[in-house]
């Protein structure tokens, strides 16, 4: 059965364990185009992406920032997503938006995903982590990377964040509302 919209972003969650099992050439291109649907600022299409598949590219993204980046060794997939700030001074907010549509469309391929931040880390040597992914596949100094996505076969069981744990203080009616001291 299909999922609706609100059981599939329930039941997204990030993936960081990847069963050994390759994607079809059909799962890769529909995450792309999930991507390369996406909104973007003034229709400028500011994103780019770099599609990784090699295992010891992998490996050595996996390694791109101190804490928080393994789970990249053992992914299929990882997209890297490149934003150009000369295409569109709001390449940010459309490369995170591409990003999120990637990491929702394989949700709804029944595969799991993991976002790694890339912008104003560090790898465990000091070298800033958008620099080590540039040279590891020549990006030019023009473009920013802001993350990658890493995509495979769920490996790991997560339920949806139960409904009584939406944080719904975050939500304001008619006014804002400054939280007491209890709160
Ligand atoms: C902007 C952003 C950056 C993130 N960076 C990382 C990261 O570098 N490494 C990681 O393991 N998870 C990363 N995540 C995943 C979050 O840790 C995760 O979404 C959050 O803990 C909520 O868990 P859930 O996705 O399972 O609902 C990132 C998520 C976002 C939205």
């Amino acid at each position: 059965m299909e999922k609706s919209f609100y059981n599939l972003i329930s039941d997204r969650r990030s993936t960081r364990k990847f069963k050994d099992t390759p994607l079809t050439p059909d799962q890769v291109r529909y995450l792309l185009s999930a991507g390369l649907r996406a909104p973007s600022s003034r229709n400028r299409h500011s994103v780019q992406y770099v599609v990784v598949e090699d295992k010891e590219k992998l490996k050595a993204l996996s390694l791109v920032r101190e804490h928080g980046s393994k789970f990249l060794e053992h992914a299929p997939l990882g997209i890297v997503v490149l934003g150009d700030p000369i295409t569109s001074n709001h390449w940010m907010e459309d490369a995170s938006i591409a990003a999120t549509f990637i990491q929702l469309q394989a949700e709804a391929l029944g595969l799991g995903s993991c976002w790694c931040q890339i912008i104003d880390t560090l790898t465990v040597n000091g070298q800033e982590s958008a620099e080590y992914v540039r040279l590891q596949f020549d990006i030019p100094l023009q473009l920013e990377v802001l993350c990658i996505i890493a995509v495979g076969h769920k490996d790991e069981d997560k339920e949806p964040v139960p409904e009584e744990e939406l944080l719904w203080e975050r939500v304001h009616l008619d006014h804002y509302h400054l939280p007491t001291s209890e709160e």
